[in-house]
């Protein structure tokens, strides 16, 4: 497979995230002590890079992707966009999720123009792009289909082209491609890094994958078990399309393998305690 090096439909340089010590506490429900999810966390994400999370489960991953889109606010710290505080969510960034959140009762032409009707396009602008975008993941002659009646898969595809029709500078995906069988994730992955090629946008993806990690993204960052703080930030140093089999993806899934488990094992240890 070829990549082109321009991205065809991309924008300027904007997509640009400060992230500094950004701190976050909850309430625990059952017995109201407090449960430190991020304790000062420092990240820049440059403009269009892809940047991969990954780091134990309950480190952090998913609140800080919370905060990015604007749905939960930091109790401490800095957030910025472009240099601008981030407040609440909005159309300069995309979220995808692992469960799809379609609407089940639009059928995937509705679902993809639902965005771009609420941008104020009307029904003869949002209808193309929307056909245009199912086109490019496979989805061309499903248009009248129900969300209930496709695969897990063209789910997901559904949900990752809803959100990058409305051009938003950033998406968060936060491990969209989770609940898909092992044969759909690659092929997912696959046209997740073409669209990404194409568009240019800055991605911030949350994966439990080491193997999914390295292979999208420029700088796979590494987090610490919770509170979550970045551990190490791995620039991956390979040509697209990548090889899984390679010595040296191997060499790369080996050295972040091995940083995980340390902190995986700090959660283990912290719960047998
Ligand atoms: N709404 C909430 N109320 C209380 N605790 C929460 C809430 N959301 C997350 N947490 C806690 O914060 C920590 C980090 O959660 P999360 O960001 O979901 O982790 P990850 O996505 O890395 O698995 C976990 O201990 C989790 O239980
Ligand atoms: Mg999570």
């Amino acid at each position: 497979m070829e990549y082109g090096t321009e991205g065809a439909l991309g924008r300027g340089a904007a997509g640009r995230i400060e992230c500094r010590s950004v701190r976050k506490t909850y309430r625990d429900a059952a017995d109201g002590t407090e449960i430190v999810a991020l304790d000062g966390l420092t990240l820049d994400i440059e403009a269009r890079e892809f940047l991969t999370l990954l780091g134990p489960s309950g480190c952090g991953k998913s609140t800080l992707l919370n905060i990015l889109a604007g749905f939960e606010r930091p109790d401490g710290g800095k957030v910025l966009l472009n240099g601008v505080p981030i407040q609440r969510p909005g159309p300069d960034r995309g979220v995808v999720f692992q469960d799809y959140a379609l609407f089940p009762w639009l059928n995937i032409q509705q679902n993809v123009e639902y965005g771009l009707r609420e941008k104020g396009m009307n029904k003869a602008e949002s209808s193309p792009i929307a056909r245009r975008f199912l086109a490019m993941v496979g989805l061309s002659g499903f248009e009248r289909r129900f969300p209930h009646e496709l695969s897990g898969g063209m789910r997901q595809r559904v949900a990752l082209v809803r959100v990058l029709a409305i051009d938003p500078e950033i998406l968060l995906m936060d491990e969209p491609f989770a609940a898909v069988d092992a044969q759909t994730r690659i092929i997912l992955q696959e046209e997740l890094q073409r669209l990404w090629m194409q568009t240019l946008k800055t991605v911030v993806f949350v994966t439990h994958s080491v193997d999914e990690a390295i292979y999208l993204a420029d700088r796979v960052t590494v987090m610490t078990a919770r509170p979550g703080l970045v551990k190490a930030i791995v620039p991956i140093d390979l040509p697209r399309p990548r090889d899984s089999t390679s010595d040296a993806f191997n060499r790369y899934r080996r050295d972040i393998a091995q940083l995980i488990e340390v902190e995986s094992r700090k959660v283990f240890a912290a719960a047998a305690a």
